[in-house]
């Protein structure tokens, strides 16, 4: 097989870079190690920034979207038995869109393959070759028959766990990392979110966050010890901590636990993002914690830069936007990486005590969630800071 871009990993990054080319006549091939059927039902963060939503639907992939994502003007944030919320709209103009990422990964399946492209799933042993210089080759198995697919640039979209990443020599990049000492339990359930909003909670005994798929269906989570057993919490003990840590700022309805899961909290960044023609989008090259869901936000500003190197080099030859990916991406992803740890931080319990931190974070807290300036400064950032 032979392409344009190879891509690794059917991810949103992936998906994604592979639309955008489409739109300015490029050509790719995306390869997966999951089934289509994970890809489309795998619960992630929901959030979705502004531009993000736009982007969709100006390239023709937000008629669901338009349809289904809840639009909201703000977020809450709950501490001390009271609950403020912080209005985007009123303060910068911006809305933000809950839709989970599997659904804009549904909608980008559909339209990939709507439009021609190819997607092959349930590749293994993938492996990347000759990128440092020659012709890059992507070799993996699928169907059982040994395939390769030459190409122009390889772009790894292929997550933190991918093999695009570890395949650059040790010596050309460096990860910066920071390991949180806590997870988040997830739950989806069926049941009514107590607000029409998020509201984001501080409390003694851990953050908590209430978030939502739609009017009868609630995404929760609730910080726990790193690597915490999910099978360890009963539904009532879930159902519990849930209401404590709200604090009773609005009433909560219980319901049926759905799925439940642990989220580890992470951040990190590989630099630079790009080895010779092996360019890294999205999870692959950097991951945040959960705390203001920046992931695949940052994966589609990634894929956006990087699409755009890939049409000045096509259509003109002209190398530098290309030589720039790496800096203009990393640009981006490190205010993410900064806003996601302050968020993290200002938001959980560090210690069992209340001490010196925990009051500081109470004034931290009071002070972002009355002030205008400090509320526009997240707002600005929560929303999505300006992508052109
Ligand atoms: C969701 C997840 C987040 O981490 C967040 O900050 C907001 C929303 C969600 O899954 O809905």
């Amino acid at each position: 097989m032979r392409t344009q871009v190879g891509i690794v990993g059917a991810g949103p990054a992936g998906l994604m870079l592979s639309h955008l080319l489409h739109l300015a006549g490029i050509d790719s091939i995306v390869i997966e190690n999951r089934s289509r059927a994970y890809c489309e039902a795998r619960v992630r963060a929901g959030l979705m920034e502004n531009w993000v939503a736009q982007l969709l639907i100006d390239t023709g992939v937000g008629e669901r979207l338009n349809r289904e994502a809840m639009v909201h003007d703000g977020i809450y944030v709950a501490f001390g038995g009271e609950a403020r919320h912080i209005d985007f709209h009123k303060l910068i103009g911006k809305r933000v869109y809950i839709y989970d990422q599997k659904e804009v990964v549904t909608d980008l399946i559909a339209k990939r393959l709507g439009d021609g492209g190819q997607i092959l799933f349930e590749v293994e042993d993938t492996s990347i070759h000759d990128f440092d210089g020659g012709r890059p080759k992507i070799r993996f198995r699928h169907g059982g028959a040994a395939q390769e697919i030459e190409c122009d640039f390889i772009a790894g979209c292929d997550g933190f766990h991918g093999i695009c990443r570890p395949s650059i020599p040790a010596s050309a990049w460096r990860g910066y990392d920071r390991v949180y000492p806590f997870g988040w339990l997830g739950v989806l359930t069926e049941s009514p979110p107590p607000e029409d909003e998020l509201i984001y909670c501080f409390h003694e005994r851990g953050f908590a966050l209430f978030s939502m798929r739609g009017p009868q269906v609630s995404r929760l989570y609730i910080q726990v010890p790193p690597e915490e057993d999910a099978d360890k919490w009963s539904d009532a003990q879930i159902w519990g901590e849930l209401e404590t840590r709200l604090g009773g700022v609005r009433p909560l309805k219980r319901g049926k636990i759905l799925q439940k899961g642990v989220t580890p909290m992470r951040s990190y960044v590989t630099e630079p993002m790009q080895h010779g023609r092996l360019f890294l989008a999205g999870d692959a090259a950097h991951i945040v914690p959960p705390t203001g869901a920046k992931g695949m936000n940052l994966a589609i500003a990634d894929v956006r830069v990087l699409s755009r190197a890939f049409e000045a080099h096509y259509k003109s030859g002209g190398e530098a936007l290309l030589k720039d990916y790496s800096r203009t991406a990393l640009n981006r992803v490190w205010k993410g990486q900064r806003f996601s740890w302050w968020m993290t931080q200002m938001l959980h319990r560090h210690s069992d005590e209340i001490d010196f931190d925990t009051k500081r974070q109470i004034a931290e807290i009071d002070y972002v969630t009355g002030s205008v300036a400090a509320m526009t400064s997240l707002a600005e950032n929560y929303a999505g800071l300006p992508m052109e």
